[in-house]
């Protein structure tokens, strides 16, 4: 906190002690606004919240914004915001009475929450994930396939995956560490020299690997596309001697029974009667998030007909405001029972179509 002297009206000098984060013991006029934090409404939902604080820690985090001396200070509030207004109980007691009202130790680390959406590396900035030092071991990377629903490719979602983490623990003892094979050389005589490869090791303290459970927040973002990876840093396969690697889950979009994508636009099919064909119908189509989608004909419907449908498609990944359309192909169900020679007369009475018998070859589209 920073001290300044102020003067006050009547001359006399007092202190002010300007918290400028904190809630303090002597101004405690300064509380933090955890939804303004996070940019969210009083009434956002938990999804909302991850995905607003995923964002902004990215934006945010302190290795991203090294010349800004509040840097750490605007990452630790967004820290204590998203735990709080994640956790259901300790939101409805900071709704209630404020930040004060929250019960006293409750501080997790920061680094825990970040963690659980970028991994235990956090994340690396600048284009190039993790310098790679030739020198330092590594373990595997770890690639999970991550299967999600059409409706989640829509809507977005947060998916929580639990992962018994191997994690290196301090044990007793000592083991050997960083090998290597060095060349050694005897001299055997004058002028006569040997040269034997030898393994050399350095004596490390012990570590054993402890299998460690860990939540893991993977944003499901809307419009995102087949094989795409979310990676976590530092969450594969640990190694003794070096780093562990990487987790990367690739999301594998699964078959819908209504809709089919392609880019970004949706593909249905529609089953009319004949009789729907010829004379107009109204239905309903129940989107990916529930919401209704009118569809009126009054024109008559060729089997094969398409009617499309803009903006119902899928939002673009890159700017969710862009949705692709929705394209429907009507196929038209004839009558099962067949016609008495009455209603086939009722028939050509009705519809006063002449005979047509064009023969022409489809596949070339004439
Ligand atoms: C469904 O629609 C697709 C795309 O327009 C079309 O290619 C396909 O033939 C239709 N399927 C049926 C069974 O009509």
């Amino acid at each position: 906190p920073a001290i300044r002297v102020g003067v006050g009206r009547l001359g006399a000098v007092w202190p002010l002690v300007v918290y400028r984060r904190r809630c303090a013991v002597l101004l405690c006029g300064f509380r933090r606004d955890f939804y303004r934090i996070l940019g969210v409404s009083k009434s956002a939902s938990v999804k909302d919240i991850k995905k607003a604080y995923r964002k902004l820690a990215l934006q945010l985090h302190p290795d991203r914004n090294l010349d800004d001396p509040e840097a750490q200070d605007k990452f630790q509030d967004l820290g204590a915001a998203y735990e709080v207004l994640s956790d259901e109980e300790k939101r409805k007691q900071y709704d209630h009475y404020g930040e004060e009202g929250l019960k006293e130790g409750r501080q997790g680390s920061h680094d825990d929450i970040f963690s659980h959406f970028f991994g235990d590396f956090g994340f690396m900035f600048g284009g190039n994930p993790r310098q790679q030092d030739r020198n330092i071991p590594r373990g595997s990377d770890i690639i999970v396939d991550l299967e999600v629903t059409l409706e989640e490719v829509y809507s977005g979602n947060f998916v929580e995956v639990v992962r018994n983490k191997p994690v290196a623990k301090h044990a007793s003892g000592k083991r050997k560490c960083n090998c290597r094979q060095e060349m050694r050389t005897t001299q055997l005589g004058p002028g006569r020299f040997q040269m034997t490869q030898e393994m050399v090791c350095d004596e490390c303290p012990n570590v054993k690997l402890v299998n460690e459970e860990r939540t893991l927040e993977v944003e499901i973002e809307p419009g995102v596309r087949d094989g795409m990876e979310y990676p976590f840093i530092g969450e594969g396969e640990p190694h003794i001697d070096g780093e562990p690697g990487d987790l990367k889950f690739r999301i594998k979009v699964l078959k819908h029974p209504v809709f089919e994508r392609r880019g970004d636009d949706l593909y249905s099919n529609v089953t009319i009667s004949l009789v729907e064909a010829l004379v107009g119908f109204e239905m309903v189509i129940t989107h990916l998030d529930g919401h209704k989608v009118h569809i009126v004909r009054d024109k008559t419907t060729k089997p094969g007909a398409k009617l499309w449908k803009k903006g119902e498609g899928l939002p673009n990944f890159d700017n969710n405001n862009i949705k692709g359309s929705l394209i429907i192909t009507f196929d038209v169900d004839f009558p099962k029972d067949q016609l008495t020679d009455d209603q086939k007369e009722g028939v050509k009475q009705l519809i006063k179509q002449g005979p047509v018998k064009k023969v022409y070859n489809g596949l070339q589209g004439y």
